[in-house]
C-alpha cells in the first residue's frame, strides 16, 4: 500500500522496511544507474575472469583437474549471463552492456588483468579471488534490488565450490615437492595483495559507497568486507604452511581482528586505468570471441523469428 505516499517516499519506505525493489517498481534514476553500473561490472568480471583460468584448461595436470577447471570456468560464464539478465531488467540492452565493456567505459575487476603464469596461480585464483568474491557476494544476498539479490543466492553456492577447489590445489602443492611448495608460495605472493584490492578503495575514498549504503545496494563497507577476508585468509595460510605475504600482519586482541599492512593503491589505479599486464589482451580476446559468436546469435534470432511466425499462424488458424 502506498497510502498516498509520493513515489520517492514509498521507495524509501520499502528500502527501510527491508523489502525488495522489483523491476517494475518506481525507483530514482540514480538508483537505476548505480545498479546498472554495479551489476554490469559484476557480470563483466565473471566473463573476463574466464580468461586467466581458461588459459590453463589444456594444461591442467590431470584429467580430474581438467574436468573440475572446465566446469568452474563454465560456471563463471553462467554467472555472467545470469547477471546480464538481471541488469537488463533495469532497461538496458545486452548490446549496450557489451559495447560498454569493449570500449572501456565499463569496468571489470582489475585482478583479471594479472597473468596466470603457473598451475599454482589457478589454485590461488580459486582460493583468493573467488574467496574475496564470496565475502562480497554473501553480503549482496541482502541487497535491495530483487533480481540482483536472488542472483547472488544462487551464485554464492557455486562460488564456495570454486573456492574449495582452488584451496585444494594449493594444499596439494604446498605439501608437495620443494619446487611445488615454492610455486604455491609464489602464487600466494602475487595474488594476495590484488585480492585485497578487489574490495575497492577505502570507504573514505570510494565514490559510490555512501549512497549505495543508504539505498542498501551495498550492505557492508569496502573496509569491513576487506577485514573479514584478511581475518579468514590468515588462518588458511597457516594451515597451508606458507609464509604470509604481509609482514605487518598482527592479531589485535582489542579489535578482535588482524591489523594489516598498507595496500599499494597506485598499482590499483594504474591497473584499473588500463595499464595492467593484460588489459588490452583481455578486451581483444573478448572482441574476437564476440565476433566469432555472431553466427550463433544470428541463428538464435532466426529461430525465434520462425517460432513467432509459426505461433501467429497457429493462432490465426485456431481463430
Ligand atoms: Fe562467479
Ligand atoms: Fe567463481
Amino acid at each position: 500500500m502506498t497510502d498516498g505516499l509520493s513515489p520517492e517516499d514509498n521507495f524509501m519506505r520499502k528500502i527501510e522496511a527491508g523489502e525488495k525493489i522489483e523491476p517494475k517498481d518506481w525507483m530514482p534514476e540514480a538508483y537505476r544507474k548505480n545498479l546498472i553500473r554495479q551489476i554490469s561490472q559484476h557480470a563483466h568480471s565473471e566473463v573476463i575472469g574466464m580468461q586467466p583460468e581458461g588459459n590453463w584448461i589444456t594444461r591442467a595436470p590431470s584429467l580430474r583437474r581438467k574436468a573440475v577447471l572446465l566446469s568452474k570456468v563454465q560456471d563463471e560464464g553462467g554467472h555472467g549471463l545470469y547477471l546480464y539478465s538481471a541488469t537488463e531488467t533495469l532497461g538496458i540492452s545486452r548490446e549496450e552492456l557489451i559495447s560498454a565493456l569493449q570500449d572501456g567505459s565499463a569496468k571489470y575487476a582489475s585482478i583479471f588483468n594479472y597473468p596466470s603464469q603457473t598451475w599454482a596461480d589457478v589454485g590461488a585464483i580459486g582460493w583468493l579471488v573467488d574467496g574475496a568474491a564470496i565475502v562480497n557476494q554473501v553480503s549482496l544476498q541482502r541487497t535491495s534490488y530483487g533480481p540482483y539479490a536472488r542472483a547472488m543466492i544462487r551464485i554464492c553456492k557455486e562460488e564456495s565450490f570454486h573456492q574449495r577447489q582452488g584451496y585444494e590445489i594449493m594444499l596439494v602443492l604446498a605439501q608437495g615437492s620443494p619446487e611445488q611448495h615454492a610455486m604455491a608460495q609464489d602464487a600466494l605472493n602475487r595474488f594476495y595483495w590484488p585480492s585485497l584490492m578487489m574490495f575497492g578503495p577505502h570507504d573514505a575514498e570510494s565514490a559510490h559507497s555512501a549512497r549505495s549504503m543508504q539505498w542498501k545496494i551495498k550492505r557492508e563497507t569496502n573496509d569491513d568486507l576487506r577485514q573479514k577476508f584478511v581475518d579468514q585468509t590468515a588462518q588458511q595460510i597457516e594451515v597451508l604452511g606458507l609464509e604470509h605475504p604481509d609482514k605487518d600482519l598482527r592479531w589485535n586482541e582489542a579489535r578482535g581482528h588482524y591489523d594489516f599492512g598498507a595496500l599499494d593503491w597506485d598499482e590499483f589505479y594504474n591497473v584499473i586505468n588500463g595499464n595492467g599486464y593484460a588489459n588490452r589482451q583481455r578486451i581483444e580476446h573478448h572482441v574476437q570471441a564476440h565476433e566469432e559468436g555472431a553466427w550463433v546469435r544470428a541463428a538464435m534470432q532466426a529461430y525465434r523469428d520462425k517460432q513467432r511466425v509459426r505461433q501467429q499462424t497457429t493462432t490465426q488458424v485456431a481463430a
